[in-house]
Parts: C-alpha cells; structure tokens; sequence
C-alpha cells in the first residue's frame, strides 16, 4: 500500500515522493515503538488526523489494517483513507474538537500527528483532552508539536508563511515559554487547500515543551519520551501514557 497514488488535493506533499515516504514512515515507526512502549503486541491504532494518508498507507502495512482507525475533519481525506488503505474512518463532525464519534478507551496506540501543531493554545488543549480519552489506560500516543526544533528553524527564517511581525510574535511568546498561535499570511501556499476548508481557526502555533508538560499533568498523563525534532528533524515528539 505505500505504493498508493497520493492524492492530488493532499497538501503534505510537497513535490518529493522520496521525503513524502520518508516522513510517512518515519511517523509508522513511532507508532510501533508506541506500540511496544504500551506492551501491545496487535493493537487497535487510532491516527488522529490522517489526512490524505501519507502515514496511514505505512500504518496500514506495518499494522493489520482491520484494526487501524483513522480521522479527520476532510470528508474526501477519510473516504480516501478507507477505499484505499482499508482501514475504519471518522468524519469528525462538530464540537470539531471532541471527536465524539471515535470510540472512548478503545485504543492501546493513537497518533495525534501535526493537529495542535496547527490550533491556539485554547483549542489545542481541549484536543490533547478529548484524544486522550479515547486511549485505554496504559496505551500510548505520539503527539508532535512545533516545538524545540521549530523555535531553531524559526528563528532563522520564516519556514511557515505567517509574515515577520507573526513569526517575531510566535518567538517572543515561545521565548516566554508561552504557547503561541497566529494565522498564515492570505497568500501563503503552504497547507492552502487545508486552510480553505477549515478557515483561520487552522495557522501555525509554537508550543513550548512545558505546555505540554502542564496538560499532561492536568489530564492524569505521563510523558515517557521525548524526542526534539524527532520526527523530520523538524517536529517535536511525545510519547504520552494514559495512566
Ligand atoms: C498537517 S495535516 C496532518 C495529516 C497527517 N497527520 C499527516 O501527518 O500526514 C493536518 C490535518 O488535520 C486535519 N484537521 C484539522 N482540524 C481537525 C479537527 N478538528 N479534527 C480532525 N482533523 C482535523 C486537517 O484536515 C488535516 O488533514
């Protein structure tokens, strides 16, 4: 199935069908690892979102594909996730942050890869809260963030397309150690056709690694790993247990 075509709306490709692999497999192999941290030897894997599936299709082939269950707000994304990878799907319909039609404590594993990367700091945290709910107790999820790796990147240019008094914004209050949320510039190119269909609720934060550290503690979480820019040496990774 990684052999699948990439969908033309999918806004993850960026023009390198060799990286487009590359970030999808990475993200597979964390979730394994995942996997094996949570001690579940054939789990039920929740990829929350999926998108167009550029994880899903190597989700689909390093897990059995009948126990792989994906999401996202993109009705065309989910319907193409599951006429091609065979995998369950779930439109998410609103409250568009609750996710209340995937099922509670079902997952040993989840995926919450590149969302609150995307959302302020308000509903980034209703996010982590309501996915964390759908975890079984001692499962583990991977959650990526804009984090330490994209504070260094940032500082240097602007990789997102939000404009220089936004990027200087995102850093101060990074800097701060305070989540920061702004909008992309109106003709940005980056994630367009995503941010069409969501709107301006859907830009680019900076998440500083005690955001998290705080709503894990909130939610009776646990951080077990923690790997700066370890996902495309570009986004931060968490490897988070529902205790
Ligand atoms: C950057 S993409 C990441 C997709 C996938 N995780 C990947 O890495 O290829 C972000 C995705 O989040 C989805 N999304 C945004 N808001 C959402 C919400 N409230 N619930 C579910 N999915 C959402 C978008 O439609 C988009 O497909």
């Amino acid at each position: 199935m990684q052999s699948a075509p990439i969908h033309p709306h999918d806004d993850m490709f960026h023009g390198s069908t060799e990286h487009y692999a590359s970030v999808g497999t990475q993200m597979a192999d964390l979730v394994s690892h995942a996997a094996e941290l949570a001690r579940a030897d054939s789990p039920n894997v929740l990829e929350l979102p999926c998108g167009y599936g550029r994880v899903t299709r190597h989700l689909a082939a390093q897990f059995d594909p009948q126990n792989v269950h994906v999401a996202d707000i993109m009705v065309p994304a989910v319907d193409f996730c599951v006429e091609t990878f065979g995998v369950t799907g779930y439109r998410i319909v609103d409250p568009v942050y609750e996710f209340q039609n995937v099922p509670d404590s079902f997952f040993e594993v989840a995926a919450l890869g590149s969302l609150i990367t995307y959302l302020s700091g308000r509903n980034a945290r209703t996010v982590m809260r309501h996915f964390f709910e759908k975890l079984k107790p001692g499962g583990v999820a991977v959650v990526t963030t804009h984090g330490a790796r994209s504070r260094e990147i940032l500082g240097t240019v602007d990789c997102y397309q939000v404009g220089e008094s936004a990027r200087a914004h995102l850093l101060d209050s990074y800097d701060a150690g305070q989540f920061g949320f702004v909008n992309y510039m109106p003709d940005h190119s980056l994630e367009a056709k995503t941010v069409d269909y969501i709107g301006d609720s859907y830009g680019i934060a900076l998440i500083p690694q005690n955001w998290v550290n705080d709503v894990c503690h909130e939610s009776n979480l646990t951080v077990l790993e923690y790997r700066p820019g370890g996902w495309d040496n570009h986004q931060d990774v968490f490897f988070i247990t529902r205790n």
